[in-house]
């Protein structure tokens, strides 16, 4: 198997394609960039302006700040089910993994036709619990984040004229998680970056269906207008991030954070391509519209409302019956625990004169001998 695979590396498409990739990277305008270091995030609008836009992404979404829009519908998508029998190519392009996608996948549901051009990773660094996904949501990250690019073909002929467009863009984004099982369509990536481990590599891999790698649900979503979150970071793109997140295993996120090199095979040191994800931006005023209505705001129907009146006044009458029972209970537990000490005062004052009797009857009969003592003496 892996020699079959190691020969379909060698085989001259590939060649080519490498050869096309060289071409491309060598002779555009492409100036060097990294995540963390001398040329790092900070410095980004220093040598690539846009990046110091005020329209950046990724963001964090706060949902209750989010502005429901009833017009947006599910996503469609156009062909990604049907990939054929032609294989893919998958690329270690130095700062990600890039699939390339065949253009008869597209996007539809959103303003204009989008055609499917690439789909590539943003994921951390292996230390358990660290977050790596570059949309946050209320400010929590996710363990890593796929992407899936297209460009508006309705308007525009190609990627590299879409890009620099403010409405040439649309990217699906989709949070990961890790959980118990693994996700058999990350496989179809995973499995062949070994083969792609140094900047520059590209392997062709077997054609599978793109949709499997994307949550079921596409019609929970938040929208917002945004940027490439690499440089150039051209402000073109209309983000699609979906609130349903896809799982994969550790073992495949230890898999994508281990294997690839930021560094070409030829050089002396190899580095890990490790936390390749963009810090948020800020909003700077921008809506992020979501395709689904808030929970808290929901609308109540007449036979609720009712319900909940009726429910509030039984409420109060039951606790006015609570407090009515202990204020009674009250009462009748001190009168029990006064009448001890108040019973020798009732029996000395009420009763009164037995024994003032009682009393007075003894002293007097000695004060009378007193009496009849002093005298005497006297
Ligand atoms: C994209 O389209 C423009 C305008 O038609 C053309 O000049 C350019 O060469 C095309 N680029 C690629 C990479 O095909
Ligand atoms: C994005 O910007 C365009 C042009 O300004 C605007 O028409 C559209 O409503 C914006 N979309 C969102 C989701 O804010």
């Amino acid at each position: 198997m892996v020699e079959k695979t190691n020969m379909d590396f060698l085989d001259l498409s590939v060649l080519l394609i490498l050869l096309l990739w060289q071409w491309t990277f060598t002779t555009g305008s492409e100036r060097y960039w990294e995540y963390i270091g001398s040329v790092g995030q900070s410095k980004w609008p220093e040598h690539f302006p846009a990046c110091g836009g005020t329209a950046q992404s990724p963001i964090d979404v706060v949902p209750v700040q989010t502005q429901y829009d009833p017009s947006l519908s599910p996503l469609i998508l156009l062909g990604y089910s049907q990939h054929g029998k032609e294989p893919f190519v998958l690329h270690n392009n130095g700062h990600t993994v890039v699939l390339q996608i065949p253009d008869r996948m597209g996007l539809g549901g959103l303003p204009c036709q989008f055609t499917a051009i690439q789909l590539h990773l943003h994921w951390g660094n292996g230390s358990p619990g660290s977050g790596a996904s570059e949309h946050t949501i209320n400010g929590q990250r996710t363990a890593a984040e796929l992407h899936v690019v297209h460009y508006n073909s309705e308007l525009y002929p190609n990627m590299s004229v879409a890009k620099t467009q403010p409405d040439g863009l649309a990217v699906l984004g989709v949070l990961i998680e890790t959980g118990e099982e693994a996700n058999p369509a990350f496989w179809n990536i995973l499995n062949y970056l070994v083969h792609i481990r140094h900047a520059g590599q590209s392997v062709s891999i077997p054609a599978f269906d793109i949709q499997s790698l994307l949550p079921s649900n596409l019609g929970r979503y938040y929208l917002y207008n945004g940027s490439l979150t690499t440089p150039p970071c051209f402000q073109s793109v209309l983000w699609t991030l979906f609130t349903e997140t896809i799982k994969i295993s550790r073992t495949q996120l230890t898999k994508m954070e281990t294997v690839l090199y930021t560094t070409k095979e030829e050089d002396t040191s190899h580095v890990l391509m490790q936390d390749n994800y963009r810090a948020t931006q800020p909003l700077n005023g921008r809506m992020v519209l979501s395709s689904f209505p808030p929970e808290s705001v929901r609308v109540y129907t007449v036979g609720e409302i009712t319900a909940i009146v009726i429910g509030a006044l039984c409420g109060v009458i039951g606790l006015a019956v609570i407090i009515c029972f202990i204020v009674k209970t009250i009462r009748s537990t001190s009168s029990w625990d006064l009448l001890p000490s108040i019973r020798p005062a009732t029996i000395i004052r009420m009763p009164g004169k037995e024994p003032k009797q009682d009393v007075v009857l003894t002293p007097t009969s000695e004060a009378g001998k007193k009496e009849d003592l002093v005298p005497n003496l006297a």
